[in-house]
């Protein structure tokens, strides 16, 4: 059983990460998609609220599983048997970033490798914070976030500020 991890921070899930997880799912027996924390980002929606987003965007994947984990993502794909982290790369810009934690999650465990696959053109523009930026703005997100989530993130937004 081949073992995948596409982790991140999805906060909140994209179209862009939603093709790399549709397109990776095809690449392994079971895909966990693993919400984890980047210390070098605050995040706006909680584990959960990222949980569900991910899981309403991805009903019909049926090897694809929605986690969150703590700490060393290598320990935690070492804990699930997984034999690869799977990452996409948007641009030149994410190389350098995505190099050094490839390099360095190999460093800690040999065995597991990690898989770069290039986004599609249609959403090498996209990112969280940018979906952020210009749905809290009263911008339109249509076509950029999963349509089964879409108004989720207004809402969310809207307690956010008001909390
Ligand atoms: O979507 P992101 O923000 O690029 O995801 C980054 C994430 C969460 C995958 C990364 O920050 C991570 O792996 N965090 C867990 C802590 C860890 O393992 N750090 C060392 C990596 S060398």
């Amino acid at each position: 059983m081949k073992i995948w991890i596409c982790p991140g921070s999805f906060d909140p899930v994209t179209m862009g990460h939603i093709d790399i997880i549709k397109r990776a799912s095809k690449m392994c027996d079971h895909l966990i998609v693993a919400i984890g924390v980047n210390d070098g980002k605050k995040a706006t929606f909680s584990f959960e609220e990222r949980k569900q987003f991910i899981l309403k965007s991805i009903k019909g994947l049926k090897n694809v599983e929605v986690d969150v984990f703590e700490g060393l993502l290598i320990k935690y794909a070492e804990l699930k048997g997984a034999t690869a982290i799977v990452k996409g790369l948007r641009a030149v810009s994410d190389f350098e970033y995505e190099l050094q934690m490839a390099l360095l999650n190999k460093r800690l465990n040999a065995k597991i490798e990690t898989v770069f696959l290039m986004t599609s053109i249609n959403y090498s523009h996209l990112s969280s914070r940018a979906i952020k930026n210009i749905a809290s703005n009263g911008g339109e997100i249509k076509g950029l976030v999963p349509d089964a989530i879409h108004d989720d993130i207004y809402e969310k937004l809207k307690e956010g500020e008001t909390k």
